[in-house]
């Protein structure tokens, strides 16, 4: 019986360990406090956005919640409020996979906010289709609805720098490739449908932020606005709630192998308060660290090729 129990409590204080050292990753040690400071939070309705937002609510900071589902962000709203003690936290709804609400989110935003100080694209997701444009899924949210947004937020964001814009990508970027004949012709980064097809085209949207941030730090060069791209950690959040399958292979790993949520928003954190970062721009950052890329994340031809193609997808050009 005691053999028994002791082999119970070193196998829990092993993963306990375990967790501790190789999961949990670095902490954002930032003490910065946001008074008087406007954060914009996209998909801060759950996963890592949302306990982003809780943090930077408790700092003080006035939080707009850029959520799609008006139910959703209200709950958000007052799990917000409630966490963080704060009533400076606002609901604006977002639907990033139409680029007619980005305008109108932008527009409301601009009209009814004086300030922006910190904008973290957060939101992304794991599903193939078509967004109400008729862009790829993937390829529409999690890149060409950023693309838009932080474009309509650019001048705000310089009147009040020095400011960041956070842009949450994934490691998955280094699988991803832009393949710009399905771009021109699909308006998709892949259309393929098997599993291995999707998680293709979720590392070129991810491939997409990266790129996006080399190219903006790069137009930003001259101003005090800054700007971040990052890996949070491979976390138990909702994102694979449209692959089932997925889910539930990997529902016995996240248990063990996964950060929680709170874990899961430290690099966003620290991308976005951590003082003294501003010579970094335009870099990557992981585990709380700047990270060096491949050479096709900092693709200076691709880049600039990205950034015009979707200049005149979204009509700014
Ligand atoms: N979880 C991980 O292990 C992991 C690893 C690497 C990178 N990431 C990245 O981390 C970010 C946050 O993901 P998460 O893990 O917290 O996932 P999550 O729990 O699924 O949260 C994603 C958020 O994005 C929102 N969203 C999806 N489509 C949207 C749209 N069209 N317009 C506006 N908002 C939309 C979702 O809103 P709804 O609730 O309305 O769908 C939700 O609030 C993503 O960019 C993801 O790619 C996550
Ligand atoms: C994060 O960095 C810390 C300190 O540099 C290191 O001890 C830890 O193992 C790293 N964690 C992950 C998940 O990479
Ligand atoms: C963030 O990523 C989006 C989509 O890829 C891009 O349009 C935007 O310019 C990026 N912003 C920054 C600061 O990297």
């Amino acid at each position: 019986m005691t053999t028994l129990l002791l082999a119970v409590g070193v196998v829990f204080g092993v993963a306990y360990v375990f967790h501790h050292v190789f999961v949990r990753g670095k902490q954002c040690t930032s003490k910065a406090m946001l008074h008087g400071k406007t954060v914009i939070v996209t998909g801060s309705n759950t996963g890592i956005g949302k306990t982003t937002a809780i943090d930077v609510a408790k700092r003080g900071a006035r939080v707009i919640l850029a959520c799609r589902s008006k139910q959703r962000g209200e709950a958000a709203l007052k799990e917000v409020v409630r966490e963080s003690g704060s009533n400076q936290v606002v609901f604006m709804q977002l639907d990033l996979g139409s680029l007619k609400s980005v305008r109108s989110f932008a527009e409301t935003f601009l009209k009814s906010e004086p300030r922006l100080d910190i904008l973290i694209n957060n939101a992304g997701l794991f599903l193939q289709g078509r967004t109400e444009d008729g862009l790829g899924m993937m390829f529409g949210v999690n890149h060409i609805g950023h693309f838009l947004l932080t474009n309509l937020l650019l001048d705000r964001l310089k009147e009040c720098e020095p400011s960041r814009v956070v842009n949450v990508s994934s490691l998955a970027h280094h699988f991803g490739k832009i393949d710009f004949d399905c771009l021109n012709t699909q308006k998709a980064l892949g259309v393929g449908t098997t599993y291995m097809e999707v998680l293709q085209t979720y590392s070129d949207s991810k491939l997409c932020n990266v790129l996006f941030t080399h190219e903006l730090a790069k137009r930003l060069q001259g101003t005090k606005v800054t700007c971040y791209t990052l890996h949070p950690g491979c976390i138990k959040t909702e994102l694979t709630r449209n692959t089932p399958t997925m889910q539930m292979l990997l529902k016995p790993l996240t248990a063990f192998f996964f950060k929680n949520a709170v874990q899961g928003a430290q690099c966003t954190l620290h991308c976005a308060l951590q003082e003294g970062l501003e010579p970094l721009s335009g870099r990557y950052f992981s585990n709380c660290t700047v990270k060096e890329l491949s050479a096709k994340a900092k693709d200076d031809a691709a880049a600039k090729k990205l950034w015009e193609f979707s200049e005149r997808l979204c009509g700014l050009a």
